[in-house]
């Protein structure tokens, strides 16, 4: 009776001293935040004002000093109005490009490559100019923009990559970037198409009903005619070679040096992993969207950066590699937008899959984030994240194409590849030797596996070709996709 009675009070004793320390760490934890007040990121004419050289990182010659603010060309010395969309009530259709054919391919092209012309031919200190399109990307991503108030030198320096406000920001710059090519040709109709890079699927799925169904993944031609002004001599060599894919899983730890030139049939299944894995697995609005970025945090890195950012948004940019891969240089090229126009659709799109919208931020420090861009009037615009959710307000649509090219493909999600073991006879034939070409395939063999669906449940023959366990092959696979894609994925469940 004795003893138990001291257990008890030592016991007792334990957890007065346990709640004595989440008190003493809560109150630690309240003296933390309440020195850092959470607030979104604000860029004011004050940051514009007090712009500094940047910094960027090159793969070939580390840590390098920008220079992009915009003065001294551009005058900063002018009133900032607020963002009103200019929708005009009417919706244009942003294409996609490998579907524009006859009069409409050549009207575009001439438009296109008109408006480059005038971009590139308007004046140094005009900012709408391609040059000060260039400069103002860059000046937003190199750490050339302090938060208010603190010091450069802390590191409380901006970068709008590598966290939530990457797919808003760019949002906002092509909307502008639409709005000045309009003003130029002085067309309003006019409608910057996208590079549906995503799409890599031969068979033209006539299911789908309207849209563009055909592959998208080559380099637009009307961006790779080297005698007009949409064209930058600046892109790695293998975007001129025929027949040659874009490579939407180059892990950010390739040297430049060693990217691969990889056929359809290489290049196919790999970014169909790599799309699925940026578009189809998230669980929290981190995994899509990056780290929230408030006032008073340090500049993201990019592992802070989302899903789709990581592969293959900087894949892309590594692959056309050269000026592309330089965030001062980036924007500079006019293919730039076209590519990011497809991102800017793919959120969109990603908006409508399954409950993704439920995984949209809803902080107020996401929502009120505001940023100042030059409008095709010249005017110093103000404009929030909030003001841009909706594609509709902002007077666009997206063409519909072949997003079931990758959002029915299972290899990235194994569960759902357990899920098709279990299906029943329904399914004709499920391939999960689909990942067998994942380009690291061959350094990492792994037996085939083959279904057949067709048998009665009971007497369903799944089999491996070197007859070893059927979850090896699996587990093989998934470190196989593990590899192309340079990370993890979630285990079989
Ligand atoms: Cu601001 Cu594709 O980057």
């Amino acid at each position: 009776m004795a003893i138990t009675a001291t257990v008890l009070q030592l016991r007792f004793n334990t957890l007065l001293q346990f709640i004595a320390y989440v008190v003493l760490f809560r109150s630690l934890l309240q003296l933390r935040t309440s020195e850092v007040q959470a607030a979104p990121v604000k860029i004011t004419l004050n940051t514009l004002t007090n712009c500094t050289n940047g910094t960027t990182f090159s793969p070939t010659d580390g840590e390098l000093p920008i220079s992009c603010c915009p003065e001294p060309d551009v005058n900063l010395n002018v009133s900032v109005v607020d963002f009103v969309p200019k929708g005009n009530g009417r919706l244009r259709v942003r294409k996609a490009l490998q579907c524009l054919s006859g009069e409409e391919l050549t009207n575009y092209t001439e438009k296109l490559t008109k408006g480059y012309e005038l971009l590139r031919n308007l004046p140094a200190d005009d900012p709408r100019s391609l040059m000060q399109q260039r400069r103002i990307h860059c000046a937003y991503c190199t750490g050339s923009f302090t938060h208010d108030g603190l010091s450069s030198a802390d590191n409380f320096t901006i970068d709008i990559h590598f966290n939530w406000l990457f797919l808003p920001w760019h949002r906002i710059f092509l909307y502008f970037h639409e709005r000045i090519l309009q003003t130029l040709l002085g067309d309003e109709n006019f409608t910057l198409h996208f590079w549906n890079f995503d799409n890599g699927d031969d068979a033209t799925n006539s299911t789908q009903g309207a849209g563009c169904f055909t592959p998208g993944h080559f380099v637009p031609e009307i961006y790779n005619d080297n005698s007009t002004s949409t064209f930058d001599p600046d892109r790695a060599n293998r975007t001129l070679l025929p027949d040659i894919p874009v490579d939407l899983s180059i892990p950010g730890t390739v040297l430049l040096v060693n990217i691969t030139v990889r056929s359809v049939e290489e290049a196919v299944p790999r970014n169909r992993a790599a799309m699925q894995y940026a578009m189809a697995t998230g669980t929290v609005p981190r995994d899509y969207f990056g780290i929230p970025l408030k006032y008073g945090d340090v500049r993201p890195i990019n592992t802070d950066a989302g899903s789709m950012e990581v592969q293959p948004h900087s894949s892309m940019h590594r692959w056309l590699g050269a000026a592309m891969v330089l965030a001062n240089t980036s924007a500079g090229d006019p293919i730039f937008y076209t590519f990011h126009a497809n991102f800017d659709r793919l959120w969109h799109s990603w908006m409508g899959i399954g409950n993704n919208s439920d995984l949209q931020p809803t902080d107020p420090d996401w929502l009120d984030a505001e940023f100042l861009f030059w409008d095709e009037n010249k005017i110093l615009t103000r404009v929030k994240v909030s003001d841009v959710l909706s594609i509709d307000d902002l007077g666009y649509s997206y063409e519909k194409v072949n997003d079931a090219f990758w959002i029915s493909w299972p290899i990235a999600n194994f569960s759902s590849l357990f899920l098709a073991f279990r299906c029943s006879c329904v399914c004709l034939v499920i391939l999960c030797d689909a990942s067998s070409s994942l380009g690291e395939g061959s350094d990492l063999p792994c037996p085939t596996i083959t279904i057949w669906p067709m048998l009665p449940h009971s007497h369903r023959k799944v089999q491996s070709s070197s007859g070893s366990n059927i979850r090896n092959a699996i587990n093989c696979r998934k470190r196989q996709a593990e590899a192309v894609l340079g990370r993890r994925l979630k285990s079989p469940t």
